[in-house]
């Protein structure tokens, strides 16, 4: 193992292989027996230059401590955080106590794809803390690492004011270009409009007109943004006194809501909000990605994000959706159509959108939706938490 490596880890070296715990006796190695990783550089926002050793030699479990946080990170990492090209980080849940060790995905980022290469992983809850163990390695020629979830509010350079007009224009307040078109809402749907934003110039964006005032802060499905694959904010917009302020955008992939992503300026002018996004993902042949507008219909969340009910599907809304707190929306048939039966055909069989974008809890005449976010407990990649 690589001295630098050595001095990274701090090993937890109790000689157990079960303890007693509420009177039963269990087998839990795993809980005194693992490697601790607590180096500020294993932090997802830590963002200097790459320099550090890859995980290669990370064969025992491991847990997360100090400045790296005390958690895996569970959304999408970039590549070029945490020290590595190749950040590792936990698709899916952490478990609870009773659920013992259970079995998830560990997903590397690469070249602005979330999730390149995946291995399965294992995870424990013990109790105070969680360990985590590969079942087998990436690639040995990779040299990933396996990122912790951080500490809010420190080595956040994701939330750190760059404080920079990147200004080929000066203030990016007065002067910027206009994305305007009502094909680039949120509530835009189309089977075939495949636009892309491949070519779109560098410079500071505002969201004006039918595309509506500001990105979507929530993922927007396929299919709409008159693209395949919409580009959507992954993280809160800044107050004005944050100035200019990083952030993720992540593009959907068929269910996946941040398949592709890239990294965005924002600033805040009081009145409305400008962008200036960065490189561009070069990962596909036929480039159908593209930014969002939220549209006209967007909803608010308690936090004031605004979010898509993208009730506008094509060829004919047959159901009318409204907004309501804490992400849900309520769903009413407009009107008994023969032949086809409740809710679930209606928006699935046809074009197989409802499915990934709706929950149907009750086939009734009026169902509630609660949009994403089931989704998201498998995918938690796409809230905007980490990003905060
Ligand atoms: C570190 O990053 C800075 C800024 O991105 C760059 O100018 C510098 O050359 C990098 N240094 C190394 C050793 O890669
Ligand atoms: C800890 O676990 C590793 C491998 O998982 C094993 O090789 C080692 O012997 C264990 N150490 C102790 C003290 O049990
Ligand atoms: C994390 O660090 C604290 C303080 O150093 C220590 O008490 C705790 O046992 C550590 N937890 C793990 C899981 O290593
Ligand atoms: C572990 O599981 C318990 C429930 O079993 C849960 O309350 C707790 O939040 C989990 N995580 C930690 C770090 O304790
Ligand atoms: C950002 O720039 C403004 C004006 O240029 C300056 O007053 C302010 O102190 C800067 N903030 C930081 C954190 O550098
Ligand atoms: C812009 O910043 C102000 C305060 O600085 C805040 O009240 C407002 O909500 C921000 N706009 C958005 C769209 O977040
Ligand atoms: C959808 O529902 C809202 C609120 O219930 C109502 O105001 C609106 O007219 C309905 N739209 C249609 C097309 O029925
Ligand atoms: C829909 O949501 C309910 C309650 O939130 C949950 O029990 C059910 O498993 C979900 N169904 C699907 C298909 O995700």
């Amino acid at each position: 193992m690589p001295p630098q490596t050595k001095a990274l880890l701090a090993f937890v070296t109790f000689i157990s292989s079960e303890i007693i715990a509420g009177g039963s006796i269990i087998a839990d190695s795993e809980c005194v027996n693992f490697t601790t990783l607590s180096d500020k550089s294993r932090s997802r926002f830590f963002s200097k230059n790459v320099t550090i050793d890859s995980d290669i030699y990370l064969k025992n479990w491991f847990a997360f401590n100090g400045s790296a946080g005390d958690l895996i990170a569970t959304s999408c990492v970039e590549s070029n955080h945490c020290g590595t090209s190749v950040p590792g980080w936990m698709l899916g849940r952490h478990p609870s106590v009773v659920e013992g060790v259970v079995r998830r995905f560990a997903c590397f980022s690469q070249k602005q794809q979330c999730c390149v290469y995946s291995v399965s992983m294992r995870v424990r809850n013990c109790s105070s803390f969680y360990v985590y163990k590969l079942d087998s390695m990436p690639s040995s020629s990779v040299s990933f690492r396996m990122c912790g979830a951080g500490i809010k509010g420190v080595l956040s350079s994701v939330e750190k004011a760059i404080n920079k007009s990147s200004g080929n224009s000066g203030d990016e307040c007065s002067s910027y270009q206009s994305l305007e078109g009502r094909d680039r809402a949120a509530d835009y749907f189309s089977y075939n409009t495949m636009k892309c934003d491949a070519n779109l110039p560098r410079t500071w964006y505002r969201f004006t007109g039918p595309a509506g005032a500001v990105m979507p802060t929530h993922c927007v499905p396929k299919l709409h943004c008159g693209t395949l694959s919409p580009g959507w904010l992954n993280g809160k917009h800044p107050t004005v006194e944050e100035r200019v302020v990083e952030r993720m955008v992540c593009f959907t992939n068929n269910d996946d809501c941040c398949f592709w992503y890239s990294e965005v300026r924002v600033r805040n002018c009081s009145d409305f909000m400008v962008y200036n996004f960065g490189e561009f993902p070069a990962s596909q042949p036929f480039c159908s990605l593209r930014y969002c507008g939220v549209g006209k219909t967007g909803c608010k969340d308690k936090h004031g994000n605004v979010f898509e009910v993208h009730q506008t599907w094509s060829p004919n809304p047959l159901i009318n959706c409204t907004c309501l707190p804490g992400f849900k929306v309520e769903c009413k048939k407009l009107k008994v159509v023969a032949g086809i039966a409740l809710a679930m055909p209606l928006g699935m069989g046809r074009n197989g959108l409802a499915a990934a974008s709706l929950n149907v809890s009750v086939l009734t005449n009026k169902f509630t939706a609660s949009i994403f976010l089931d989704r998201l407990a498998l995918m938690k990649m796409a809230l905007p938490g980490a990003w905060h």
